[in-house]
């Protein structure tokens, strides 16, 4: 069911597509076993890893170090050895990494004889937790991009024979892979053509929202309107709105060349980063696109993220995906796609719509307001586990009674993956801490005890 103006705008954007994928191909490359499989002998046993540091002037601490794993027991069947520490005069020591298996029974005292013998022994608790950025500068190395409804790939794709626009769409893209953090994002001058391809967008959705969005879209929209040149005439630029951004919530935006991956994305939103393209669709078909582009971002997701309730949900599924499997991606990206992106909430006895998928989708906004699909209430642990279309208008939508209540729902769901660790971010760093020692679980409970203090404080004096 698709209206002549208003096909579902980025229905081929899903990332449970890119999610789901990835999981296969995870699947298949893992279903051969390694070359460095153990059979392990018993129940009791487990593999280790190791890192420490030994003196490199003598041979004997290191041969001791050896010795002492064969002495309790353990196996080793991988080690490596580098110069420790840039600091340190070349030759003077070595950091040693070392997989061994041992007895669970054996672990401490081999950690004890360890110690006596060899410097900064550190346990490494789970390699298999796939690797994640751990602070904000790390995302620049997230920029993995699926690039099959690009223009240059995607026969369905409006721009996919045009070489104007596939060129145009080569500008931009080389943009935003020369960004790094921390770059002001460079202006764009958008041609004529462009901006009425904008115009024609705007002009259609801004219509639609003072009956259909939800009450925070509409007052950041005013906003956006007031301070950062959202009209109907001119195009934002990415950098002002970021600021815009950054003054509200603390979200800023970096410019993408493309649909990232799922893991990637979800990467970006935990630092409160949000990955917008700049390029915007095919002349020939204003009202729809297959992918990304500035309409879907400024119009559907930008005044949302304004809001600090939406921003933390956004943050926290974002936080939720670091070291996560593929099969919880999935689910995590199934639940962004059914909140984020076509979400709809309770207000004033009412539903409204506050994902970005609809506020940029002229028909499916009105469907989905509409008594055609059925409404469920949203429910972490099914609905990221619930069907999602991708050929026409959802069957079904999520209603949140609140961003607060979604956001308590989706922190008792995130403690429920398992995942080996758990992580404190840290604003004022922008990174995320693992919480894998007492003292740094120490350090983090006086600091909320002193802000605890603090709003005691200023609760007796509002008394
Ligand atoms: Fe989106």
């Amino acid at each position: 069911m698709k209206s002549e103006v208003g096909t579902s705008q980025c229905r081929k954007q899903s990332l449970i597509e890119d999610a789901r994928k990835e999981k296969e191909i995870s699947e298949v490359t893992t279903s051969d076993p390694p070359d460095d499989t153990f059979d392990h002998p018993d129940e009791g046993s487990s593999t280790l890893y190791l890192i420490f540091t030994v003196s490199n002037t003598s041979v004997s601490p290191f041969s001791t170090s050896l010795k002492t794993f064969e002495k309790h027991g353990a196996i080793i069947y991988h080690i490596e050895t580098r110069p420790a520490g840039q600091c340190k005069m070349k030759g003077e020591e070595l950091e040693c990494f070392v997989k061994c298996f041992i007895h669970n029974s054996s672990t401490c005292s081999l950690l004890s004889s360890l110690k006596k013998i060899a410097g900064n022994v550190k346990v490494i608790k789970d390699l298999s937790a796939p690797s994640f950025p751990r602070k904000v500068q790390d995302l620049d190395m997230c920029q993995h991009l699926s690039m099959k409804f690009e223009p240059d790939f995607d026969k369905d794709h409006p721009g996919f024979g045009d070489q104007e626009y596939k060129k145009r769409r080569g500008y931009f893209a080389e943009l935003a892979f020369k960004y790094k953090y921390g770059n002001v994002i460079p202006r764009v001058e958008y041609t004529s053509e462009e901006i009425a391809t904008w115009k024609q967008v705007y002009k259609s959705l801004s219509s639609l929202y003072p009956n259909y969005a939800c009450e925070q879209y509409l007052e950041t929209f005013q906003q956006l309107e007031k301070y950062c040149g959202y009209t109907e005439n001119s195009i934002p630029q990415l950098q002002d709105v970021s600021n815009f951004l950054k003054e509200r919530t603390g979200f800023i935006l970096r410019p993408a060349a493309g649909l990232l991956s799922a893991r990637d994305f979800l990467a970006c939103l935990a630092f409160r980063v949000f990955p917008s393209t700049q390029y915007i669709r095919h002349p020939s078909a204003a009202m729809h696109s297959p992918e990304p582009d500035c309409c879907h971002e400024l119009l559907g997701h930008i005044p949302m993220l304004a809001d600090k309730e939406f921003a933390q949900f956004s943050q926290d599924i974002g936080l939720a995906s670091l070291g996560a499997s593929d099969e919880d991606i999935e689910k995590l990206s199934t639940l962004y796609w059914f909140t984020i992106e076509f979400g709809l909430c309770k207000q004033n006895g009412s539903i409204k719509a506050y994902g970005a998928g609809l506020l940029s989708s002229y028909g499916e906004l009105m469907y989905a307001l509409s008594n055609t699909p059925a409404l469920k209430n949203f429910d972490p642990e099914l609905t990221a586990v619930h069907p999602y279309q991708d050929n026409s208008y959802q069957p079904v939508y999520f209603i949140s009674e609140s961003f607060e209540d979604s956001t308590v729902k989706l922190r008792q769901y995130a403690l429920k993956m398992k995942k080996p660790f758990c992580l404190r971010y840290d604003p004022f760093t922008c990174s995320v801490e693992i919480l894998d020692t007492f003292q740094k679980v120490r350090t983090a409970l006086c600091e909320i005890n002193e802000e605890l203090k603090n709003l005691c404080s200023a609760l007796d004096k509002i008394c």
